[in-house]
């Protein structure tokens, strides 16, 4: 599917109201990528969707195909005339038609010849698993079923660019994962270039070539799962992507790619990440505050080399794999761990425990929100 090289997406504003819910959203999407918007609820991805979808009037900027401006406030290209395919939030199926008319409705617009019509749809309902579903009608589909109809009725007509707005949302765990992977697969099959919107960051991770993580609809950074994941860029991020122990250090001393600096009564070393050093080498030297962050599973239990700590325990969770302690270090400061060891240990005992350097995360206060 060649028919364009890259859609560029410029300055978009949209606001409600007097409230600004999309500031600025920058993203070139290339042919054939698959792009997650990642944010918590609330933060604009569905409006960004509708805007590119032409669904909604956009406050600022311009959506352009390669030099094809489908939108800037002046020029626009109606929706069924951009040969996007979008699946809603609320998948929004015809309720009076079949399971086999609701795919085909895009194909009969089309004036598609019956023959193609159905050999299409039932195509496009054996990739999602729906084949002996399509005589039913949605009041008689599960949430799930429903939603799996609205991705067959998305990818049944090729668009030049699908739209997914939370299309797993509804599903248990279980098929949730396994549509995951047939998601992928549809997309390595038919190559169709992909918005994809969700909250769950396991299936970001899974899924795309980028993602856009977005709060209070700014971009906080865009990267491949591997950039995101293992460099975010400011607290926000870090969180999101399972970053907690967020902690308030005093520097001791700063020397390249080394730091050490004191955190309550522990002295502690940590390792910065070649990519953001000499921002944060800058924020020392400008005496701004330091703040560190560590994933639960990178703090280890025992005696360690180096960064060992006391952690009183105050509550522990057994959840099968993992068991997650709560407790505080230096008498009042939360911490959070999740270890595979198979310990058994109650409110009030002390154990001790380590950081490895490599897994702590610095950041300077203004990257902090
Ligand atoms: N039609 C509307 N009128 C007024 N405010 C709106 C409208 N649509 C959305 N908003 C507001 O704009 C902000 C962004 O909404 P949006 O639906 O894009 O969020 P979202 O990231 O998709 O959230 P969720 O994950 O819950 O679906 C929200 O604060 C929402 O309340
Ligand atoms: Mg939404």
């Amino acid at each position: 599917m060649k028919d364009f090289k890259e859609i560029k997406i410029q300055n978009l504003v949209k606001y409600y109201g007097n409230r600004k819910v999309v500031d600025n959203f920058n993203l070139t999407i290339k042919n054939g990528e698959f792009i997650t918007l990642l944010g918590p609820s609330g933060c604009g991805k569905t409006t960004i969707l509708n805007s590119i979808a032409g669904l909604i009037p956009i406050d600022g900027g311009s959506i352009y195909i390669d030099d094809e401006c489908i939108d800037d406030g002046k020029r626009f290209i109606p929706p069924e005339k951009r040969n996007f395919g979008m699946v809603f939030q609320n998948y929004a199926l015809f309720p009076h038609l079949t399971v086999f008319e609701n795919v085909a409705f895009g194909l009969r617009i089309r004036k598609f010849p019956p023959s193609e019509i159905r050999e299409r749809v039932i195509n496009a309902l054996r990739m999602v698993h729906l084949e002996e579903h399509i005589d039913k009608y949605p009041r008689q589909l599960s949430g799930g079923e429903q939603q799996r109809t609205a991705l067959a009725r998305c990818i049944v007509t090729e668009p030049r660019l699908m739209l997914l707005d939370e299309p797993l949302s509804n599903l248990d765990a279980l098929l949730r994962i396994e549509m995951r992977y047939e998601l992928k697969a549809i997309h390595e099959k038919l190559g169709i270039t992909t918005i994809y919107v969700t909250h769950d960051q396991q299936e970001a991770l899974a899924l795309s070539d980028r993602i856009v993580v977005l709060n209070k609809g700014k971009i906080q950074q865009i990267g491949t799962p591997e950039e995101i994941y293992s460099y975010p860029r400011n607290l926000f991020v870090a969180h999101f992507l399972g970053f907690r122990n967020i902690w308030n250090v005093d520097v001791i001393h700063v020397k390249d790619g080394e730091i050490e600096f004191k955190l309550g009564d522990f002295i502690l070393n940590a390792v910065l990440n070649e990519k953001y050093k000499e921002h944060i080498h800058n924020s020392i030297r400008d005496k701004k505050k330091l703040y560190i962050s560590i994933r639960p599973e990178d703090i280890k239990i025992g005696e360690g080399p180096i960064n060992s700590l006391e952690m009183r325990v105050e509550v522990m969770e057994y959840l099968g794999q993992v068991r997650q302690l709560w407790g505080y270090i230096n008498g009042n400061l939360r911490i959070e761990i999740s270890t595979f060891e198979k310990i058994i240990l109650n409110p009030g005992d002390k154990i001790k425990i380590y950081i490895p350097p490599e897994r702590i995360l610095v950041f300077p206060e203004e990257d902090v929100q």
